[in-house]
Parts: C-alpha cells; structure tokens; sequence
C-alpha cells in the first residue's frame, strides 16, 4: 500500500494500566527463545501444541531456500526447486485479443485490461464448463480443502482468478503528478478496482488467459449496490441522488463457501480531497468523524476531485459519498452481470482483508483488521447457520454481530459486540446503520485494543489465526496529544509491546470456545525483527496464508533489512522453521495469495517495482530496458510437480 502514516485514531483506548512490568517480562522470556531458535533457523520454542506438531513430518518445508545473497538483485529470485512464470501485468487485456498496454494509458481501453496495484486475489477453479460454480468445498463446507487433490481435472487447470488492483499513484498510472482533464481521472479510477479473468493451463504448462464470459473489470465508476443494516440509510445517500458507484484501494481479500469473491477497500479516504495542488485548501476542516477515517484537503495527491466532484470533501451535492467507501465488497465470479454487493454488516473501516470461518455450529465468521497505527482487530459472526440463511435467501454477510477485539496482557482476550444493547453506543448513534458507517468510532468508546496495524489474518491448521501486524513507528512510551488535544495512547501493550514497533510481528489466537465464541488466548508467534542478520532475515509482514498442512505464506511490504527486495517465506506453524521461497525487484511488495485445489500452482503479486520508476525496475521488462515497470502476477512450481511450500 502507500502507508497512510497519518495516524486518525486519536482515541484515547488504554485497556491495561499495569501492563508495562508483565509486559516486559514476557518480553524477555519471548526474546531469549525467538534469538536462540534463529540462530538454528527455528522458532521452535514458540509453539504452544507440541502433540500437533509431531503429527507433521520433519520435512513439511523441504525446498532449499533463496539466500540473503541472491535476494536483493533487480530480478525476482526464487528457490532453486521451483520455477516462475510472469502474467497479468498492468494493462494487459482481461482476455485475449482485447486492447493492449500503451502509454499513454487510455480510459476506455483501461476497463478492458488488467487494472494497477495488484494485491489480494483467489482462484475459483472451473470444474466443468457446463457447471462452473464451485465453493470450496462441494461436500463440507467446514472443512475448506476436504476433496482438494483433484489430480488433473479442469479444477487445477481452468479457473477465474480475482485480483484487487488496489492502486497506482497518478505519477505511476498517469506519468504525471496532477491529472489534467476528466479523461485523466477516468483513466486512473479505471486502474483501480477488480480484474476478473478467466485462466487456463496450456499443454507447455504456461498458464494464459482465456476468452470467456466471465471476464470483467470493476472499478471506481462501476454500478455497486448496498446491503444489510446500513442499505438506505440517509448517510449513504446524496443531495445529488447519485446511484452507487464503484469499489478503490482494494486491498487483500476473502471467499465464502458458496463460491464468492470479497474484495475490501482500504485507504479510500486518500481519494478525497479539495482545492488545489500542492497541498488542497488550506482552510478546510474535516468533521471530527471524518478527521476518525483520516479524510484532510489532499489526500494521497490524486486530485480526481478537480474534474470529479464525487471526491470533493466540500462539494454539498456529494456530502456522504465517503460513506460509500470502506466496505467489504461480494463479487460473484461465475456471473458477470452480478451487481458487486457491498455489505454494511462487517462495518466501515481501512479493511485490510476478510478471511471467513465456517465455525463449528455452522455460522460464518469473519476475521479482519482495521490497517492503521493503533486501529483495531474484528471479526462479524452470522445470526443463523450459514446454509439456513441462504436456504431463506438471505446473505450470511447481511445479519449479526460485529465484534472487536480486545488482548488482555495475560494472554487471554475478548471479542467486544458493537451493538445498540451498550447504552455508551446508544448514546453515540441514533441506530445501527449510522454505527457501522462509523464502526472506528464505535469500537473506541468500547475500548478495543489499538495494534501495531493489522494486516492480513488467516486460519492455520492447527485452528489458531494468525495477524500480520506489519509495524508502527509511533509506537512509544510516552503518548501524545492529537490537534483536538486528547490523549492519544501510543504506549505498549501486551500485545503490541515493542516501542517503536518497525518491524513487525506476527500475532496468533486461539478462539477458547469456538470461532464463533467471544473468548480467546494469544501469543505472539514471532517478532520479525528476531530474524534480522539470520538467514530467515524479513521485515513487515503483511500478506499471510496458512496452507491445510500446517504452513503459513509470509509476503512482506516494507523496508528488509540484510540487503533483501521484499519476499515470501514460508514458515512451519509447529516448528517456527522458516525459508525463503521468493524475492521480488527493488521498491516493489509482494502481495496476494491463490492457489489451485491441489496446491500445485500459486499465485502471488508483485506490486509498485521500482515505485514505477524505470530507473529503479522494469520489471516484468529484462533490466536496463528501460520499460515502465507494470505490476504483474508471479506463477509458481514446483520443478518435481510437488505442492507449493514443501
Ligand atoms: Fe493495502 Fe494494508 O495494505
Ligand atoms: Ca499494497
Ligand atoms: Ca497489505
Ligand atoms: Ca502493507
């Protein structure tokens, strides 16, 4: 992403007060075991289930890794038992025989071709043309991969892929810092959004789009539709009367067992602004509730207001499109004509991603984090059963209780509802669609725990979740007060404990009684800044999957030390082994996760090479081409056919 380094939580949440002196010695027994496990290349003594791990072979992670020496050249590397192909770079068409990539971008042909940023993605296989929709799992849904070695079948061969195109910065999309027509805007706001395209397996093993018909673009001006407890509220509505329109800085993702994509927007607030270059006008004031979201006069310097008034924070026609961003989006990837659904239940935040659980009594939850410094963890769980609710033609996303959370300093932790029944959020909001529009606020006045920016989360095998919390550098010891002159906590918590935080961790929790529960015990499974001057060397964590055999995928966005590019690891959940499976070129992240049914083909991305600087990358171009570098998509294979990560 581009870091919104501005911090907008300027609650004044401090759960624990006593929590420096636990805090610090947890800190030491955490330190001495994660220095004397890196020095071995384990973190082993950081597993909690011992009895777990001896059900996994010694080798789950066999490949021989990339070295701190072949990791930071101005080509991707990757372990010398596996291979790379590069597709779906930026402006590329959905499918064949569509426009092809040209500078200047033009704004029509770019609804056409493969949107900028690639982050979050998944892969729906295409078992049978004539049956293409596929959950899952075709038999129980509880369990994701039941049925997933489907051999060679059309699954592993054929799929849609799904692919968040989070953002491009105008110098990158537009080769100049400040668009000068509406035609510029259009081609940046048709950058952003979703690329959908439908991807085959040839006979060379090469993996090529197809012509089908679900390929299809999504982005900033794409008709949207609302539903659940916010649909219709006055808040979402404008004196314009515009209908709803479009999805920005879609960042990571989730799917549901009944075969749909959720694409979630992140920074939306950095597309807003007004006034003029360089800074917006200075006199504007953002409310205290738009101040929460961190909306100011420039954003991130896209200036699409100037021939947009859509984006105009001041232009009383738009007063509540902010409001229209910042939701988790459902895209049906076997209906190309579906409206996107945006689903006000999982509430208005920076959602990172949104990993859904079936829990064991059959309702969905979903686990996801508010990306900033000092914002916070969530999770939704459904009202019924998932099947129930469907079987009554109601979304599973539409009805239940949003939670946040809270990680006492002892290990233990609480999922806090944010619902009307807490008199102090009743006292806030007039009803629920006005609350979950403004979800931050809410699960302040709750005291939720603020986290050193919580990034993606996914579920292991051994049932515990895991949350790359990338880094805070604001974290201190010493607090500090915002412009409205509250305190704004910036201390260290049992969680959160290092100060400054710059390189990140890794969390993990245990849900004590059931993921539906509202109980659970953490601990932190690594510090990335423990591995520095190993070979396990990483910083940032960001993207995360955990794989059905006791793997965790770890990309990184950040700057790594030890002369690396940003990476993918891939760690033993059991163990806290760790090697290095790829590394990208210079100023890029890696990012994004999909991978067929018999995890045999993975997909990541490579977003912003050289920042979009010819003279840092030009990837996916050969160096010294001198080419754009465009962000692409990275297939990876095992070279003895074997699964990904092994
Ligand atoms: Fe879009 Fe938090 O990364
Ligand atoms: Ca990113
Ligand atoms: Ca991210
Ligand atoms: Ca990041």
């Amino acid at each position: 992403m581009k870091d919104d380094n501005k911090i907008s939580n300027h609650s004044d949440n401090r759960p624990f007060q006593e929590i420096l002196e636990v805090n610090l010695q947890r800190r030491k027994i955490l330190q001495g075991s994660v220095v004397a496990a890196v020095s071995t290349g384990f973190l082993g003594t950081l597993t909690t289930n011992e009895a777990f791990a001896k059900k996994w072979p010694k080798s789950l992670i066999g490949f021989a890794p990339v070295s701190l020496a072949e990791g930071g050249g101005l080509e991707p590397a990757i372990s010398a038992d596996y291979e790379y192909d590069v597709i779906l770079p930026w402006g590329d068409p959905i499918e064949p025989g569509g426009p092809s990539f040209n500078i200047p971008v033009d704004a029509e042909m770019q609804t056409r071709q493969i949107g900028i940023g690639h982050d979050g993605m998944w892969y729906f296989p295409i078992r049978d043309n004539s049956k293409k929709r596929f959950g899952w799992d075709d038999n129980n849904e509880r369990n994701p991969w039941k049925g997933r070695h489907l051999g060679y079948g059309p699954g592993n061969e054929e799929g849609v892929l799904c692919m968040n195109n989070e953002f491009g910065t105008n110098f990158q999309v537009l080769r100049k810092s400040v668009p000068e027509s509406l035609e510029d805007v259009r081609v940046s706001q048709h950058a952003h959004g979703v690329s959908i395209v439908e991807l085959k397996r040839k006979r060379n093993g090469k993996w090529r789009t197809v012509k089908g018909d679900l390929g299809r673009r999504i982005h900033v001006n794409t008709p949207v539709t609302f539903s659940g407890p916010a649909a219709g509220h006055p808040l979402l509505e404008n004196p314009a009367g515009n209908v709803p329109l479009g999805t920005v800085n879609n960042c990571a993702m989730g799917y549901t067992p009944w075969g749909t994509y959720l694409t979630c927007e992140e920074n939306f607030n950095g597309y807003f602004g007004t006034g003029n270059p360089p800074s917006g006008d200075p006199s504007f004031e953002p409310t205290p509730r738009q101040r929460r979201y961190g909306f100011d006069a420039d954003g991130f310097d896209y200036y699409w207001h100037l021939f947009d008034k859509r984006f105009d924070l001041t232009d009383p026609d738009y007063v509540n499109e902010p409001n229209r961003f910042g939701w988790v989006v459902e895209i049906d990837p076997m209906d190309p004509n579906q409206v996107p659904v945006k689903r006000t239940a999982l509430g208005r935040k920076k959602n990172e991603g949104a990993t859904v659980h079936v829990a064991d009594d059959g309702r969905i939850v979903v686990y996801n984090g508010d990306d900033e410094s000092f914002d916070y963890v969530y999770k939704f769980v459904s009202a019924e059963d998932w099947r129930t609710m469907r079987s009554n033609g109601e979304s599973p996303l539409d009805r239940g209780t949003l939670y946040v959370a809270r990680f006492y300093d002892d290990g233990n932790g609480e999922w806090l509802p944010l619902t009307l029944d807490n008199p102090d959020l009743a006292a806030e909001f007039n009803d629920l669609g006005e609350m979950l529009i403004h979800t931050r606020i809410a699960a302040d006045i709750v005291g939720a725990t603020p986290m050193d920016r919580p990034e993606w989360v996914t579920i292991g095998a051994d049932d515990q979740v895991y949350m790359a919390l990338t880094n805070n550098s604001g974290r201190n010891n010493t607090g500090f007060r915002d412009i409205n002159g509250r305190l704004v906590d910036s201390g260290p918590n049992g969680a959160n404990p290092r100060t400054p935080n710059s390189d990140g961790h890794i969390i993990r929790w245990h849900e004590t009684a059931g993921h539906s529960g509202t109980m659970f015990t953490w601990d932190i499974f690594l510090f990335a800044e423990d591995t520095h001057g190993t070979e396990q060397s990483f910083a940032d964590p960001d993207g995360l999957w955990a794989d059905p055999d006791g793997r965790l995928f770890i990309q990184t966005d950040g700057g790594q030390k030890d002369g690396l590019n940003n990476q993918m690891l891939v760690a033993d959940t059991a163990t806290g082994e760790i090697r290095r499976l790829f590394t990208g070129v210079p100023s890029c992240e890696i990012t994004g996760i999909a991978i067929t049914p018999d995890q045999k083909t993975m997909f990541i991305n490579i977003q912003h090479p050289g920042n979009g600087d010819p003279s840092t990358s030009n990837f996916p171009a050969p160096s010294g081409s001198g080419a754009v570098p465009r962000d692409a998509t990275v297939v990876i294979t095992r070279k003895n056919g074997g699964i990904i990560g092994s």
